[in-house]
């Protein structure tokens, strides 16, 4: 069952959008969108207006209307859909404000600070009947759904391994903030793992580390291994601080199966042990057998607009996605408490903290309404 919500039929016209954000990420939304035939860029919305000026100036479009209110520009310029990509503080209000303008949501990943917020999000967007859904650009690639086929024909699925070793200087937050790996980085890799496994998680134990080089302030290195539902291994070995024979920013994979192995280096094609002409994958939801999914944030943007043209639920709606985000707390949690995570216990903590804290009475009267957070993110709690 999935968590019904407004559509917009096709009427030959490109949606009409507003862009919210406008800086490093914004503005390569903004060029997405502008080379995009599914969509029209009616507007961008900034605190920082001059920010919102340069961005429209950065795509030759120095006329548009900017603001630094999201519903107000989205009325004044008649716009159909809010695409979200302020800093994740700023993701609860934004996209909370839009929804009860009456305006389906992207936004950037994650879906919002904490987990709490994202489940307030999810409630949200049941409220409003309006679809949010959560840009994980690294799924939108065709070697990871290559990558997901051959793994079908292993047989049963035991272990998936991804290693993450890179060296950059950012400078900047990075350098300084808490745990700058597993919140900036991991959750893209947790992501593809519950992609590749079409599983979700069960609990992690998780160890944080800096090496002595290390020019973070917080922990550069961490090690986490998931139970999955399923009982497979998720196992994420990463650093930040690693030079020399660095992998891709997707991580390098290892798929074990019941009759051999998948690996992937995340920059080109998958191999596997198996071979690679396997006839055609069973059907699945994520028709990783069929189609191409689009690259990057071109992938996730048409994959939002199918989704409103036609109902059909996008990978990364809010309820399927908060899980994503819940693995990042749970890996901070247990590393940080030395403890293996439920992620139960988790979800159960973050519905306690949102019930606390919301203050939109139709909000909170949908997370009460909620039998179970699992069976509210599995959609089963939705009258339809
Ligand atoms: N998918 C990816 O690979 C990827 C890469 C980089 C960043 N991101 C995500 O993109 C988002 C933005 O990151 P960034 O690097 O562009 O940040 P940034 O700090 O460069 O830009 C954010 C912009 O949002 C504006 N803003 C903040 N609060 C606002 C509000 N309430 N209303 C309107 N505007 C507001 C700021 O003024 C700023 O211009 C983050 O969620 C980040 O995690 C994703």
């Amino acid at each position: 069952m999935t968590t019904p919500f407004a559509t917009i039929p096709d009427d030959g016209t490109p949606l009409r959008v507003v862009v919210v954000g406008a800086g490093g990420m914004g503005r390569a939304w903004l060029r997405t969108v502008q080379e995009s035939p599914l969509v029209e860029l009616a507007g961008i919305v900034d605190l920082d207006l001059e920010a919102a000026r340069v961005g429209a100036a950065s795509i030759g479009r120095p006329e548009l209307p900017v603001g630094t209110g999201t519903a107000r520009l989205a009325s004044d310029v008649g716009a159909q859909a809010v695409i979200n990509v302020t800093v994740p503080v700023a993701h609860h209000p934004v996209t909370t404000e839009a929804l009860a303008a009456g305006l389906p949501v992207l936004g950037e990943k994650p879906v919002a600070s904490t987990a709490a917020q994202g489940l307030s999000l999810a409630a949200a967007s049941e409220l409003s009947g309006q679809l949010f859904m959560v840009s994980q650009s690294r799924r939108y690639n065709s070697h990871l759904f290559e990558a997901k086929r051959l793994a079908s024909r292993l047989g049963s699925l035991g272990i998936v391994s991804a290693e993450f070793f890179k060296a950059p200087r950012f400078g900047g937050f990075r350098d300084a903030m808490d745990h700058p790996l597993l919140l900036d980085m991991s959750i893209h890799q947790f992501d593809m793992a519950r992609f590749l496994l079409d599983a979700d998680p069960v609990s992690v134990f998780c160890e944080e580390y800096n090496p002595s080089w290390s020019w973070y302030r917080g922990d550069a290195g961490a090690t986490a291994v998931f139970e999955m539902t399923g009982g497979q291994r998720f196992a994420f070995t990463g650093s930040w601080c690693s030079p020399g024979q660095e992998t891709s920013w997707n991580a390098a994979w290892r798929i074990s199966g019941e009759h051999g192995t998948v690996l992937w280096d995340g920059d080109g094609a998958p191999l596997s042990s198996l071979g690679g002409d396997l006839g055609a994958a069973p059907d699945g939801d994520l028709g990783a057998d069929t189609e191409d999914p689009g690259q990057e944030i071109a992938g996730s943007l048409r994959d939002f607009v199918r989704a409103l043209r036609t109902g059909r639920t996008p990978m990364g709606q809010v309820h399927r996605n908060i899980m994503s985000l819940a693995m990042v707390e749970a890996a901070v949690l247990s590393a940080s408490t030395g403890m293996r995570v439920s992620i139960d216990a988790l979800l159960e903590e973050s519905y306690a903290q949102a019930v606390l804290t919301e203050r939109a009475p139709g909000v909170l009267e949908v997370l009460k309404s909620w039998t179970s957070v699992r069976s509210a993110l599995a959609g089963e709690s939705v009258p339809l």
